[in-house]
């Protein structure tokens, strides 16, 4: 989790815009939810000097990187640096590729601690999955030689199946074309509509577009390599808060990294909101580290955009809990159904059929947005005179860097866990309201009469 500079800014980015974010971040109460690190995307670099090694620019960076990281440590924060596996970066500054062991040696030299590595300019390297892994693993070892921990996240765009090899050499993988800030609008330019095989990933890819990328490789995504469904996009003003709540929540879901791309210190209060819901943020950070299952998905009518959906998705939890998110992606709000045969359709059909166990129990069931921060009181978060404490720590939030997720959900901690609105009767149905373009997130609890199975007891 983290901030990333590409989607407000571009190349944009320079000392004063990461300090200061980073600052908000920590005002906020972002960095304590898990926020932790900062991620210079492209353009940062203004050629190579004459021992071969890379300089940043003396005008976005008048101080050296050295310096600007070493306040971001001081600040709690983890650094993370961009580069290509390629000639150049795709705003046409240098890449590393022939230069990998010089450039990890001087990143781990200033402190860096995460590398977006992209795909441009790859010198015709690409086209089967052997000739990437090999491009890629090249800064892999890299990065390994240097003895500093690197997180090491590929952008190769779902190039070349990633989801079969790069968990060998990479902590995250990009399984798309960019994101834009749309919800569902088509655009030619992100050509792709299912993840595998696909030759030519493009950009301006919707959150739907995306989203239905993931099904086919949600067993891909595993503790310690995660599908990456590129950076979010709530608060850019593409979408509405609806919108931005599906968004929010089907990349927590599907454990999907979640770098913030917007611009903080204008944050608005529901975009805070949404940024800040811990029962959302918790089931990303689940140690189960897994993505959600697409039970079911129909068309629906269609919006302006000629789209019209709605999905069921379901995630067991690392505790034995079940997710449903109940996805509305048609044009009007609709009361959404799913029977516990759907939510439980893996478990009824693993091995010889036999009743699942799980449809004679009682579920509670837990909004996981009914308490979501008003925006009175994301408002008094935002102008600093709600809940900071004089280090900048907010109070009523919930505070991973005290905390972790795993730990919090041990605990029952009850911020990570919604609000109680219902049970479910054994075999029993459930739905929900479901506005426009929206979302239902529920966390079922079984109240006990059974042991519910975990997925890799499946
Ligand atoms: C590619 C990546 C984006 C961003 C830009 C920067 O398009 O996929 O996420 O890093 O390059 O130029």
């Amino acid at each position: 989790m983290g901030w990333n500079t590409w989607n407000a800014f571009g190349c944009d980015a320079d000392e004063e815009l990461l300090l200061t974010s980073a600052q908000s971040l920590i005002d906020f109460g972002l960095r304590d939810l898990g926020y932790n690190i900062i991620s210079l995307d492209d353009c940062w670099s203004i050629g190579r000097n004459s021992s071969g090694y890379l300089v940043e620019s003396p005008i976005k960076f008048p101080n050296g990187m050295p310096s600007m990281i070493s306040q971001l440590h001081d600040m709690g924060f983890k650094f993370g640096i961009y580069s290509s596996a390629g000639t150049f970066t795709c705003a046409k500054h240098p890449g590393s590729l022939g230069y990998e062991t010089q450039d990890a040696d001087l990143w781990a030299s200033w402190g860096v601690d995460y590398l977006k590595y992209d795909n441009c300019f790859n010198q015709g390297q690409s086209g089967t999955p052997k000739i990437s892994y090999d491009r890629y693993n090249v800064m892999s070892q890299a990065l390994n030689a240097t003895n500093r921990e690197i997180i090491y996240a590929m952008c190769n765009w779902g190039n070349d199946d990633p989801y079969d090899w790069a968990y060998l050499i990479a902590n995250s993988g990009r399984m798309s074309g960019d994101i834009y800030d749309s919800f569902n609008r088509p655009d030619d330019r992100c050509p792709c509509t299912e993840a595998p095989g696909c030759a030519w990933p493009g950009f301006h890819c919707s959150i739907m577009n995306i989203l239905n990328k993931i099904p086919s490789i949600t067993s891909r995504t595993m503790s310690g390599y995660f599908n990456d469904m590129d950076g979010l996009e709530v608060g850019n003003g593409g979408q509405d808060d609806n919108e931005y709540v599906s968004h929010f929540s089907m990349w927590a879901i599907n454990s999907s990294p979640l770098m913030i791309g917007t611009n903080i210190p204008t944050l608005s209060p529901a975009n805070l909101a949404i940024l800040s819901n811990p029962a959302i943020i918790a089931l990303n950070q689940d140690p189960s580290a897994g993505a959600a299952v697409r039970k079911w998905r129909y068309l629906v009518e269609p919006d302006d955009n000629g789209q019209g959906e709605i999905a069921l998705w379901t995630r067991i939890m690392d505790n034995g809990d079940i997710v449903v998110a109940l996805l509305n992606a048609g044009n009007s709000s609709r009361t959404m159904n799913a029977t516990m045969n759907d939510i439980f359709f893996d478990q009824r059909t693993a091995g010889a059929y036999k009743t699942p166990p799980e449809l004679s129990e009682t579920w509670n069931v837990y909004d996981l947005w009914a308490n979501r921060m008003s925006n009175e009181e994301a408002q008094s978060i935002l102008s600093g005179s709600n809940g900071t404490t004089a280090n900048g720590t907010r109070t009523g939030l919930y505070n991973a860097t005290a905390t972790s997720y795993a730990d919090g959900l041990q605990n029952n901690n009850t911020a990570l866990y919604g609000a109680h609105v219902g049970s479910i009767a054994p075999s029993g149905p459930f739905s929900a309201e479901i506005a426009r373009h929206s979302v239902g997130v529920f966390r079922l609890r079984s109240q006990g009469n059974a042991n519910p199975r975990k997925r890799d007891e499946l």
